[in-house]
């Protein structure tokens, strides 16, 4: 029974929450005259020599007090005596356990936003010097259009971004104190549930005592955003892993986030950018794992809730993980220029500015010269040329109305260039948003 029902073993992850939720709770029962200001003061003098003792590692957790709530109550009461075991008038384990997972997950959310933060300005600081570095553009990870290493790179500081809005939403959601719903139909107790909510920086009470006790959708909505930013990561990982195969050879990442191999000597291997790819397997794997342990749970409280912790320590450790190694990546990598810019012009990519300039200048439909330029990109992978190679007399054989002017839309630089359009790939236009993203975070 023991090892089924202990949950000290991961749920000491939240004592510091424990801890404060404490404190907050006799402070609150000794302002409505339920416990003396003296048991408060010893209770909060326990409390805080209780932090001490797990801060310094020396408190004598134990497996036959079930969880971190018990532990520290115990030895609450083996240090101040009776005032301890005053300690749980007016509430629960239940109302307890919730309020722990709700000040531990907006724990874990301000200290996620803060690297998601920083790792938006390694992304956004890269995106800046390399506003104009021209790197093939994918679609089905063929060959498509030019675009710029800074264009592609502010496309995540976008997806991060929303990732802050989503969790910062689920924290306005959490934003609600169970405290004091009791063992899950309140109490008789005359409690100030305002007051410990507004302690501990809350923005009120929940409203209702069973929903308070029963729920943890703000776990989830927190794995969600997790599992969420962790897929966006992952994509980045992923081309690092593309970007730096020889075959590709458009960045090389530092020595710090690289290893060797014990056999081949030659290897760099990208282990760190591997790992964020394949986190969101845990990460998910925990979204699923809760939303399926409270599937069909009957309200309120059930034992079954005691495994809602170790997915959310270990999403918020993997996801924190990966946000260090991505901006730590983003930061050292050195793109290679010069590759990056032989790789744009290959696979016919200036194919669409070709098709546009006959629409502009020959006034053809677009699907006419849709069909001009895949005659014209056929003609040049027979001669086994890029499309600037060819010679104006054999695009004439072509279409005869084409001149010299096409040159000008054909190189990787000028097909950037032209795309002026708002959020679309042209270096000032990506300079300038690179801009404004390092204002907005500072
Ligand atoms: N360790 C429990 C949990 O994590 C705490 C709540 C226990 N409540 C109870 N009535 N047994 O959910």
């Amino acid at each position: 029974m023991q090892a089924i029902n202990a949950s000290i073993g991961f749920d000491r992850e939240m004592w510091r929450q424990d801890i404060r939720g404490s404190l907050a709770h006799a402070a609150m029962l000794a302002h409505v005259g339920i416990i003396s200001t003296e048991d408060e003061t010893r209770i909060r003098e326990g409390l805080d020599a209780i932090a001490g003792e797990i801060e310094r590692g020396e408190f004598p957790f134990s497996e036959a007090l079930e969880d971190i709530h018990m532990n520290v109550e115990a030895r609450l009461t083996e240090r101040v005596g009776e005032a301890g075991k005053r300690l749980h008038t007016g509430r629960s384990r239940n109302d307890q356990v919730a309020l722990d997972v709700r000040l531990w997950t907006r724990d874990a959310i301000d200290g996620l936003d803060a690297q998601l933060a920083d790792t938006m300005r390694a992304l956004v600081a890269r995106a800046a010097e390399h506003a104009a570095t021209v790197m093939p553009g994918f679609t089905h990870l063929q060959p498509a259009q030019p675009t710029t290493l800074g264009h592609h790179l502010l496309a995540y500081a976008e997806m991060l971004h929303r990732d802050r809005g989503r969790l910062a939403d689920c924290r306005r959601r959490l934003n609600e104190s169970p405290l004091g719903a009791a063992a899950l139909c309140g109490t008789g107790f005359p409690i100030d549930r305002h007051m410990t909510a507004a302690a501990l920086g809350f923005d009120g009470p929940t409203r209702n005592s069973l929903d308070s006790v029963a729920s943890r959708d703000y776990a989830i909505e927190f794995l969600s955003a997790c599992a969420i930013c962790a897929t966006h990561l992952s994509r980045l990982a992923e081309e690092f892993v593309i970007w730096t195969n020889p075959y590709f050879g458009f960045v090389r990442l530092s020595d710090a986030y690289t290893t060797g191999s014990s056999i081949m000597p030659q290897k760099r291997n990208p282990d760190a950018a591997e790992l964020v790819r394949a986190k969101p397997g845990r990460i998910t794997g925990a979204l699923v794992g809760l939303l399926t342990v409270m599937k069909g749970l009957p309200l309120t409280y059930g034992k079954d809730m005691q495994e809602d912790k170790e997915g959310i320590f270990d999403a918020a450790a993997s996801l924190s993980l990966s946000l260090a190694a991505t901006a730590g990546m983003v930061r050292d990598m050195q793109p290679d220029a010069d590759r990056l810019r032989a790789a744009a012009g290959a696979g016919f990519s200036t194919a669409t500015d070709l098709a546009d300039w006959l629409v502009r200048e020959l006034k053809l439909p677009f699907r006419d010269a849709h069909h001009v330029t895949g005659r014209l990109v056929a003609l040049a992978e027979r001669e086994g040329v890029d499309l600037p190679a060819l010679t104006l007399a054999q695009m004439q054989t072509v279409e005869p109305r084409l001149h010299g002017g096409v040159f000008d839309v054909l190189s990787v630089e000028a097909s950037v260039r032209s795309r002026t359009s708002f959020g679309g790939t042209a270096p000032d236009n990506v300079a300038a948003m690179a801009r404004e993203w390092q204002e907005r975070l500072g």
